[in-house]
This record gives structure tokens, C-alpha cells and sequence, in this order.
């Protein structure tokens, strides 16, 4: 049953221990940092932002950051074996390492979470260079996750100190894509409740909507999920859980390949739908595909919408309502060889929910996508 329980627990709740400015940046353990910034680049519109490797002083890895919009992303990649980063990437493949999220003082983020039962991944460090200082900490979350605090009032350099300002030629316009709206962590079985805890333990954050197996099974495939937020609202981290169906769920079939828990999906806001998903197929992107009976009843299900419902269904672009508006979205297939992380590109228009409406759709798709992989 969906559940909308936050709202008045966060006006009504005092001073937040955890103030948070929204998602710094997202980075990537890949094995070859320098494609998937290409990828990136010329599938998805990023521009080149920064770089940082043995040239700017930093012997073990390399590292290039890209930017669209609000959105920074990561890549980096061990330079040789026996390390973190390259057994991170031999036990998961291509995955998200950080979820690096701004805050105003990251020595007081690291110690309200720490405090509070978080463990450490990295005490508060003040990095410097010429363009100022960055102070940066960091916690556990799920897997071998981590959530990074950045505090970087006190710095106008391209991205971070150890970085410097990546130029270069090639440089293929933006797809739209904006910022990151949500991003979902994939747990193990019966570990949903125990990671919603800590996210309202150690983070403050409120659970503002729960799925159970009932909303979320499909004929084969079922799933718990429950949505956390922070308290300003900039920072949504949805949480599945496998749960038991026919066959097996697409949570465990995660599991299975990630090696673990880790990050699912991650959302990505635009404020033209159509436009990006049309600029983004003629990239390259692969978008899962829904059949075409979805469309033929929509406006009955979901209402008036500003958009012709014919590009939506030439794409495979969902729609639901909630009280408070409706929203557009569309998922990617996994951007890698493992079926792991994927993409979803969403536009709000009013609706603070997730799409629940699509649910039966969407996991029909990836139920369609796992038999050709033989893992249903
Ligand atoms: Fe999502």
C-alpha cells in the first residue's frame, strides 16, 4: 500500500542535524575510465569538466569529471591491480562508488553521522590547491557504498584540488539531462528495513512512501521498496528489497551480478522529456521498450497531459498521476554488460511520487529483458 507519512513529520520537525545542498556528484569505479567518459560525453551529453591521474600528481588512479547542468559525474580507474578501485570493479564491474552529496560543513556532517552509529569511511579532510580549499568526509552505506560529504564554499576551481580543468575539443552538446532527482539502492533480502533505519538514524532522513510486494508484483517478479528523504527534500534515496515471486526477482538478479548491494538506478531530471529521450536515442542510448497497448487507454488512466500522447508512445515514455500533478519517465537498459545499473529519465510535472502506476508496465519490461538473459 502507498503510504505518504513525511510530510507533516518535516514541517513539524526542528533544526536538521544533516542540512544538505542536494547531490555534489555521482563517481563511477569503471575499468576504463577513459571510455566511459567518452560514453558519457557523446551518449548522454556530458562536457568534459576535469581530470586527475599521474600528470596532476596522483600516481594509482585517474579520475575525469563531467558536467551537464547541475550534473557532475565521475569515472575512475585503477592504473594496476592489488588496490580497491580495481577489486571494486572485479567484484561488481562498472558501479557507483560515491554518492557525494553538499553540505555547508562536512567536519560536522561526518560527526552528527558518525555519532549517530555511521561508520567512517573517511575522517574530514581540507584539500587545497591554488583555487581554494574543499573539505571532504565520508560514510558507509549499503554495499560498498559511500556517501561523501563535500563542503566546497571556499572554492572556485574547476571541480576539486588533485583535479585540473579537462579542455579538449570534442565537446557534443547537452541532451537536457538536468540534475539527479532520485537514486535507488538495491539491498539484500529482509534488508530493507534495516537500511531505512539508518537512514533516519544516522541521516535524519523520513520515509515518505512504502511499496510493498503487492504494488510491485508482477506475474513473475516482486520487490519491496520504500522511498527516504531528507528534510529539504533535495536528496531522495529509494531502497529495494527482493521479495518472492514466481520467479526470480530483478533485485536478485542485481544481486547476483553486482556482488552485493549497491546502487540500482540513478534518476535523471529534464525539463523536456521528448526532446532528450529523442536526442538521446539518436545517440545510442537503449531505452527498455513497452508495448504499445499501454498508450491505447492513458488518458483515461492519467488525465489530461500537455503532451500528444503519439511521440510518448513512439518513444515508450510512461506517465502516471499522483495527487499533486503527473510525471513523465522512461528507463534505460543497463549501461553495462552486467545487468546492474541502469537510468531513468524523469520529468516532473507537479508529482512528487515515482511512478507507481507504471510499476506493472515497466517490471513486465525488465521481466521481458531477464528471460533473454535466462535469469527469470
Ligand atoms: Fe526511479
Amino acid at each position: 500500500m502507498e503510504t505518504i507519512v513525511a510530510e507533516k513529520k518535516n514541517k513539524q520537525s526542528t533544526a536538521d542535524f544533516l542540512p544538505l545542498e542536494g547531490t555534489d556528484y555521482v563517481e563511477f569505479y569503471v575499468g576504463n575510465a577513459k571510455q566511459a567518459a567518452h560514453f558519457y560525453k557523446s551518449a548522454f551529453g556530458f562536457q568534459s569538466l576535469a581530470y586527475s591521474g599521474p600528470e596532476t600528481g596522483v600516481k594509482n588512479k585517474v579520475s575525469y569529471a563531467v558536467r551537464q547542468n547541475k550534473l557532475t559525474f565521475v569515472f575512475t580507474t585503477a592504473l594496476r591491480s592489488n588496490n580497491e578501485i580495481a577489486e571494486h570493479v572485479y567484484n561488481h564491474g562498472d558501479g557507483v562508488k560515491f554518492l557525494a552529496l553538499r553540505v555547508n560543513d562536512a567536519t560536522d556532517a561526518w560527526h552528527q553521522t558518525t555519532k549517530r552509529g555511521a561508520k567512517s569511511f573517511l575522517e574530514p579532510e581540507k584539500l587545497h590547491d591554488e583555487h581554494g580549499e574543499v573539505v571532504i568526509s565520508g560514510i558507509n552505506t549499503y554495499g560498498e557504498t559511500v556517501h561523501l560529504f563535500i563542503e566546497r564554499k571556499n572554492y572556485n576551481g574547476a571541480f576539486m584540488p588533485g583535479f585540473v580543468e579537462w579542455k579538449t575539443g570534442y565537446n557534443p552538446p547537452s541532451t537536457g539531462l538536468q540534475y539527479v532527482d532520485h537514486c535507488v539502492g538495491n539491498v539484500g533480502w529482509h534488508q530493507m528495513n534495516t537500511w531505512v533505519k539508518f537512514y533516519e538514524d544516522v541521516m535524519g532522513f523520513k520515509n515518505i512512501l512504502s511499496f510493498d510486494d503487492e504494488d510491485i508484483s508482477t506475474e513473475y517478479s516482486a520487490l519491496m521498496s520504500k522511498v527516504m528523504s531528507n528534510g529539504n527534500g533535495y536528496v531522495k534515496f529509494p531502497i529495494n528489497e527482493p521479495a518472492e515471486g514466481k520467479h526470480k526477482s530483478q533485485v536478485e538478479e542485481y544481486l547476483e551480478f553486482y556482488d552485493g548491494e549497491g546502487v540500482q538506478h540513478v534518476a535523471l531530471a529534464t525539463n523536456d522529456i521528448v526532446e532528450t529521450v529523442n536526442d538521446l536515442k539518436s545517440r545510442g542510448v537503449e531505452f527498455l521498450k513497452i508495448p504499445s497497448t499501454y498508450y491505447d487507454d492513458l488518458i483515461e488512466r492519467v488525465g489530461k497531459i500537455d503532451e500528444d500522447v503519439e511521440p510518448l508512445k513512439e518513444l515508450g515514455i510512461l506517465v502516471d498521476r499522483d495527487n499533486e500533478g503527473y510525471l513523465l519517465q522512461i528507463f534505460t537498459k543497463p549501461v553495462e554488460d552486467r545487468p546492474t545499473l541502469f537510468f531513468e529519465i524523469i520529468q516532473r510535472k507537479g508529482a512528487k511520487s515515482f511512478g507507481k502506476g507504471n510499476f506493472k508496465a515497466l517490471f513486465e519490461a525488465i521481466e521481458r529483458e531477464q528471460e533473454l538473459r535466462g535469469n527469470l
